[in-house]
């Protein structure tokens, strides 16, 4: 299948009159040049959604749903394209960005099924003759906005429920990554998707092409997943239309391993939950919180493993850790760890920086003073502090203003549940490193957003409800 650069409007390629280059964040060569939509083009992306939103919610259910699973279909049937394309625009190493075309497809798979269970209810009235019934109802023309780092599956599960619910959609991916949404448009177009469900807008001009979709009446729903700084001022300005909106936004996950730890499920746990994509994820595990008792044994068992770690190009057969995305994170993460050396932190590994090829990092005797206590990492650098014992670990975990998932590690059943209660997070890892999957509640609490993607509750916020009383 050709790759696909021009815009996706109303079930047309459009070229637009100016484009941007999509470079490899390897090398700097040029994987594609892009579309550049400007007002003209999001407008008329937002006139299509709003046109196909009346025939798209009368589709019945199964139909829209019936249509989703054979996304999910020719995605995995072109895994091994879709997945070299990912690596080339994004830098991740091939077999995560296989694992991220799989874990993508689930969320169309998922929500194929979910198009079909988006039930109402009937209600006791409050006087014999009166019949209260509620359905479910598509919110309308819905707003996508999505980040770099995953850029098939962060826009697969907002799409995947939007679709379900009988919404149309208007997608804008990040300029860094607009490929992925674009192929995704190219098979759902292939599929059969009627035009103006699905418009892609790729731009250089994030803000601009925000605030223009905030601004139209027609949308009616905005889906962000970023950076706290742009889902405030997102939020803000959709006050102003009151659109209903949902947020995934930064997190600052704590991993916390206790004594009682089953260290090498630990030390595998955390091999997850940092270098996931190179750490850039919002939910990599950001500040590890080890017993005291036995952070030096789980930095014993943790270090082999880092070590081992292969960093090259993400097409390269053997890649762990592909370049990081841009020159931007690759100086944050410079600045994170030599702000923490210059604090006191001590470097139990380290490897050099070579152009965005970032290798792990391991950091010892952090203290909260320290910058990457408080920001997101975004990159492969471990950040050790100890902790007195449970209750030091919990506070410590929960001493930060996000609260998108934590991670735990104990084999005490009791411990497990405190912890698990106790943690400030929308989600929680127990003994595990990965909790992301399509049919689990993925979302945070605190300035790490609200709405759920994926699950049943997934459809919630593409729906409101609608309740009618009979007489
Ligand atoms: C994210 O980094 O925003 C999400 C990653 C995931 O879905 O696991």
């Amino acid at each position: 299948m050709p790759l696909v650069s021009d815009a996706f409007i109303d079930g047309r390629w459009v070229p637009g009159a100016a484009r941007f280059v999509v470079r490899d964040p390897f090398d700097d060569a040029q994987v594609a040049e892009v579309t550049d939509c400007g007002e003209a083009e999001v407008d008329a992306a937002i006139d299509a959604a709003a046109r196909a939103f009346g025939a798209w919610r009368q589709k019945p259910a199964l139909e829209r749903g019936k249509l989703l699973a054979q996304l999910a279909a020719a995605m995995l049937r072109d895994e091994r394209r879709l997945a070299e394309l990912c690596t080339r625009e994004n830098g991740k190493a091939l077999k995560e960005a296989v694992a991220e075309v799989r874990y993508a497809a689930s969320f169309f798979d998922w929500f194929a099924g979910e198009a079909g269970r988006a039930y109402g209810e009937t209600i006791p009235g409050s006087r014999p003759d009166q019949r209260i019934v509620v359905t479910r109802e598509p919110v309308g023309p819905c707003a996508l906005i999505t980040p770099w780092n995953f850029p098939y599956a962060m826009l697969a599960r907002k799409l995947g429920a939007a679709l379900a619910a009988g919404c149309t959609t208007v997608a804008k991916p990040a300029e860094l990554t607009p490929l992925g949404a674009l192929a995704i448009a190219q098979l759902a177009e292939q599929v059969g998707v009627p035009p103006g469900v699905i418009n892609v807008v790729p731009t250089t001009n994030a803000r601009r092409c925000g605030a223009q979709l905030l601004a139209s009446p027609a949308i009616r729903k905005l889906s962000f997943t970023g950076s706290t700084a742009v889902g405030r001022e997102l939020l803000r300005t959709a006050a102003d239309d009151i659109k209903r909106v949902s947020l995934e936004l930064g997190g600052n996950a704590p991993f916390v391993v206790l004594a009682d730890a089953d260290l090498d499920e630990a030390v595998a746990g955390a091999m997850v939950a940092k270098f996931r994509n190179g750490g850039q994820s919002c939910v990599a595990a950001n500040r590890f919180i080890v017993e005291r008792a036995i952070a030096d044994a789980f930095v014993a068992r943790l270090l082999p493993q880092v070590q081992a770690l292969v960093v090259g190009r993400g097409l390269d057969a053997g890649t762990d850790l592909g370049p990081l995305v841009d020159d931007r994170s690759v100086a944050k993460v410079r600045r994170l760890v030599e702000d923490a050396r210059a604090k006191g932190a001590t470097l139990l590994h380290d490897a050099p920086i070579r152009g965005r090829l970032v290798g792990p990092v391991v950091l010892g005797g952090v203290t909260p003073a320290m910058d990457l206590w408080r920001e997101e990492i975004f990159g492969p650098v471990i950040a050790i502090r100890t902790a007195a014992d449970e209750a030091d670990a919990l506070a410590q975990a929960n001493d930060t203003e996000y609260g998108l998932v934590a991670y735990v590690f104990t084999r005490d059943g009791a411990r497990q549940q405190r912890l698990a209660e106790r943690l400030e997070s929308g989600m929680v890892g127990v003994n595990t490193g990965l909790v992301s999957t399509a049919q689990a509640p993925f979302g945070g609490i605190k300035h790490s957003g609200f709405g759920r993607e994926g699950s049943r509750h997934g459809l919630d916020d593409y729906t409101h409800l609608k309740y009618v009383s009979t007489r």
